[in-house]
This record gives structure tokens, sequence and C-alpha cells, in this order.
């Protein structure tokens, strides 16, 4: 097995590569002045299991892993499996107004063109991966993220931001042996959201909020602010994909979270637990059926 690292995820792929025992094929790729992406395979990949790990956003990232697909392809892999850490356009995951296009499945339908299976952490959806009609499979990071928390902010409660988030927190509280509780959110712009006030049981707890993706920190900063008024000792901020547009980190802080955590799903300042176990858990079963 070799794996193909894109540009968007290095570091998860030589975590990955040494949760495996494998090589990483030496990749060139560059992004021209004008932004069109270059890939050259530089090693040879005849005959080989190929795994391209790279996350598809931003759209970029997503242009440079359809050319890593053809690389692998052209060059004789025997079989071609994609980790994209990030499934990106995924929250368009259903026409919400007629004429709306569900991204999330017209870029299933992209990716699947030249790989033999697909690999995703924590994706927005379970219902995504029936988009593919290759194998597709998504696994949770969630093991990862818990024993990170255990570790460092040692919390008391898990809160989802909203009830679709409440699943992840749950199994992530499950594993912690600690309470679980969730907010109401409503969505009233791509930056604003409002929060149901709800007495929660957080005085002088150590809270941490759990959400798959944190972009502009919107929701996060919001219940922050509502965790503080009602005297919770620490809050932090975990997810899997911390996209953090707009200087959300900063934005978190700002309004009185004390840690933002996230998965190296993208590579960015918090992403300080791997996902590469959880990865690795999905790819062993499917490298030692190919053998
Ligand atoms: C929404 O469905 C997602 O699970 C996240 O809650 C959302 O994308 C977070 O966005 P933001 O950080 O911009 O509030």
């Amino acid at each position: 097995m070799k794996i193909l690292a894109g540009s968007a995820n290095p570091r998860l792929a030589e975590r990955l590569a040494h949760e495996m025992g494998c090589s990483i094929a030496e990749v060139e790729s560059k992004e021209f002045p004008d932004g069109e992406i270059y890939v050259r395979l530089v090693e040879d990949v005849r005959g080989e299991d190929v795994v391209i790990v790279q996350s598809t956003h931003p759209a970029t990232k997503f242009v440079e892993f359809l050319l890593l697909e053809d690389a692998a392809r052209e060059g004789g892999a025997a079989s071609v499996t994609a980790v994209i850490p990030y499934y990106a356009y995924a929250r368009q995951d259903q026409a919400f107004k007629s004429g709306e296009i569900v991204s999330a499945k017209a870029l299933a339908e992209f990716i699947e063109l030249k790989v033999d299976r697909v690999i995703t952490v924590d994706p927005h959806k379970e219902h995504i991966l029936g988009f593919f009609s290759i194998e597709a499979h998504g696994v949770s990071a969630i093991p990862e993220i818990a024993r990170h928390l255990e570790d460092s902010v040692k919390p008391d409660l898990i809160l989802a931001p909203d009830k679709g988030a409440l699943a992840r927190a749950e199994e992530c509280a499950g594993i912690l042996g600690i309470p679980v509780d969730y907010l109401e959110k409503t969505r009233i712009s791509g930056t604003e959201v409002v929060m149901k006030t709800k007495d929660l049981p957080v005085e002088g707890k150590r809270v941490v909020i759990l959400d798959d993706m944190i972009a502009t920190g919107g929701t996060i900063a919001t219940a922050t602010k509502e965790l503080r008024r009602q005297g919770a000792a620490s809050i932090s901020a975990a997810c899997t994909h911390g996209l953090f547009t707009n200087n959300a980190i900063t934005r978190l802080k700002d309004a009185g979270c004390d840690h933002v955590i996230a998965v190296d799903t993208l590579e960015c300042e918090a992403a300080v637990v791997s996902a590469a176990p959880a990865v690795a858990r999905a790819l062993r079963p499917l490298v030692e059926r190919a053998v």
C-alpha cells in the first residue's frame, strides 16, 4: 500500500502512514499564480493499492483531489481508496428549496468516477454516504476527541449546540461516562444564530460544546455566552472539522471560550487531535480483505 498525500492534509497523511506501516509516494503539487493546480506523480505506483489522503476544502483542494485520482489511475494503481478527512459541501445535503442543487451528492458523483471506495471522517450527516454508488465508509473521530478531553480539560458535561449534533455528543459523553445535554439553535443567517434560553446544570462545571464543525464560530460563540451567563466554570469548544473562517478562534476566545480543540481533518492551529487512528480502523479491514 502507498499513500498519495495531497497538500490539504500532509500531517494526517504522515500519521496515517505511520499507523498503517506503509510509505508515502512522492507527489509534486503546486499552485500556479492564477490559482490553477499542477500534480505530478514522482514515484511508481503500478500494481499498488493506493490511498489518496485529501480533504476537499477549499475548492482548489477538490480539484487537486481529482488530479490525484487521475494520477493514481494513469500510474496503474491496482486499487484506489479515497480518504477524504473533511468532506466539503456536505451541509447542502438536501434540497431545501426547489431548484437547489444537493452539493453533497453532486460532488460524490465526481469523486467516485476514479476511485474504488471512499472513507470520510465524521460526515455532516450519515445519509451523505448513500450518495456514493461505490463503497463509502464514515469513521468517527469521537473516541479520539474523548480521549483528548479526558487528558486535558476533564469535562463534567458534554453539550450539543443543537439537536442535530446530539448523537455525537452522546457518543462522546458515553465514552467519558458523563452527562450530556443540548441547546436549541435557530440559524438566522450564515453568521448569526440564536439559542433558546434553557436552564442547564452548568454552574461550576467544566463544559465542552461539541459540534461536527466550526466555521464562523457563530454557533459556539452564542452558546458560550449563554453558558457563561449560567455560571459554567470553564467552557471548551471541540469539533472534528475546524474551518475557522474569519478569525473564528479569536471570536470564540472573545466570547469566553477557554479552549478550542479540533481534529486534523483540516490543518489549523487548533488541530490537536489526530484522525489517523480512526481512519486506520476503517482502512485495516479493507486492506486485509484485499490480500
Ligand atoms: C451545522 O449544521 C453544523 O453542524 C455546524 O453547527 C455549523 O456549520 C457551524 O457553523 P458556524 O461555526 O458558522 O456557526
